[in-house]
């Protein structure tokens, strides 16, 4: 599913070197390496600022807690998610509003989202946090006309998305504020976890500052109750190595996609057919999509996944329960059949092996592997 070993004997000299200068210094906590890093990404973003924090749950809370998300308050999001979009909203003090996504691109639907706003349900609705699911941009023009309606600040759920763009902005430039995780398998990846929060307003990157630092703009003085959520100087360094290879591996990613789809046409698998075994999950034109997951919405999936398993293929299912059907979030009081297009998507998702480093004889593997399947 994804082989980190073949990237790290490729930069592994200048890792260790980076790691080395950190060790050198006995600096272990924010500084030099987390402010350079954090400069570094804010320009790859198009922000003019970057908070460096632990995770990119932490980044989401931080986002979400400093545009002012206050208890009581509701912020809409996607119920097909990693469960921190949703569980960030609620560490901000804030009730998730649930609204289903478009059953194309998997992404939070913008129609839907203006009906859910204009049938005034929710009170209190303080924020919009899209997620740019496997890569891809959420429908940021609608989504964009809908916060100016109805007065929201829109908070980025870019954990999946660095290097993405819409229409040549890119992701973490989009919103008020947006989060990214460096979680080991993510396209800029730690070695650990790490996570990060760009904006370009400097009074909302001051607060970031203060909050992940137990709110304290100088020692032994708090402000507000904050935490500790800081950046480690060993995590920033290696961080910096990769951040230059982005874009390439990013541009290998979207050819793996190209092949996968290619490979999976003249197969036969996918095809403008209803009764084709396989469905892509579709690409918007405006959005320059990097891959994090390539994912197909299979017929029989998890009989798929299993034999693909027994082969040594890996492949993943992201998300096999939509946040809304969570045990932990029971108490806002959905029901199953109430967000269907999550629901189904759940029940058919699966993501096949992608990275940047997979050959293409690997990938004529997989699809062969499906075609056999399906025979
Ligand atoms: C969409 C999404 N949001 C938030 C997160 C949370 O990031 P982290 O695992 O770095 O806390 C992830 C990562 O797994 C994610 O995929």
């Amino acid at each position: 599913m994804l082989d980190l070993t073949r990237q790290y004997k490729a930069i592994r000299e200048e890792v260790l070197a980076a790691i080395e200068r950190v060790c050198a210094s006995q600096h272990f906590i924010l500084g030099a390496e987390v402010e350079a890093l954090e400069q570094e990404v804010a320009a790859s973003c198009g922000a003019t600022d970057a908070v460096g924090c632990a995770s990119g749950t932490d980044a989401l809370w931080l986002a979400l807690a400093v545009v002012g998300v206050e208890p009581g308050d509701a912020v809409i999001t996607t119920p097909f998610s990693f469960f921190a979009s949703a569980s960030a909203i609620v560490r901000a003090g804030a009730r998730p509003v649930f609204v289903d996504v478009d059953s194309h691109t998997l992404n939070i639907d913008p129609a839907k989202v203006e009906a859910e706003l204009q049938a005034g349900k929710s009170e209190r609705l303080r924020a919009l946090l899209p997620v740019h699911l496997y890569g891809q941009c959420a429908d940021m023009d609608a989504l964009e006309r809908v916060v100016d309606e109805f007065k929201l600040t829109l908070v980025e759920d870019a954990a999946q998305a660095i290097g993405a763009s819409w229409r040549n902005r890119r992701a973490g430039s989009l919103g008020a504020a947006a989060a990214f995780s460096f979680y080991p398998s993510k396209n800029l990846s730690a070695y650990g976890d790490a996570g990060i929060v760009t904006t370009s307003d400097s009074d909302t990157a001051a607060h970031m500052r203060r909050l992940r630092n137990h709110g304290s703009p100088r020692r032994y003085w708090h402000e507000e109750i904050g935490w500790n959520c800081r950046l480690d100087a060993i995590q920033a360094a290696v961080l910096r190595v990769k951040l230059p290879y982005v874009e390439k591996w990013n541009e290998q990613r979207r050819r793996h996609a190209a092949t996968y789809d290619r490979l999976l046409t003249q197969s036969g698998l996918v095809s403008s057919t209803a009764d084709s075994p396989l469905r892509v999950v579709a690409t918007t034109p405006h959005a320059s999509h990097v891959f994090h997951q390539y994912v197909v919405r299979a017929k029989r999936r998890d009989e798929l996944k299993q034999f693909l398993a027994d082969r040594q293929i890996g492949s993943e299912i992201y998300y096999p329960i939509p946040l809304h059907l969570q045990p932990a979030l029971a108490y806002l009081g959905y029901r199953e059949g109430d967000l269907p297009e999550s629901e189904r998507a759940a029940r058919e998702v699966l993501a096949l092996p992608m990275f940047p480093e997979l050959t293409g004889e690997e990938q004529q593997w997989v699809v062969e592997s499906i075609a056999e399947f399906y025979s």
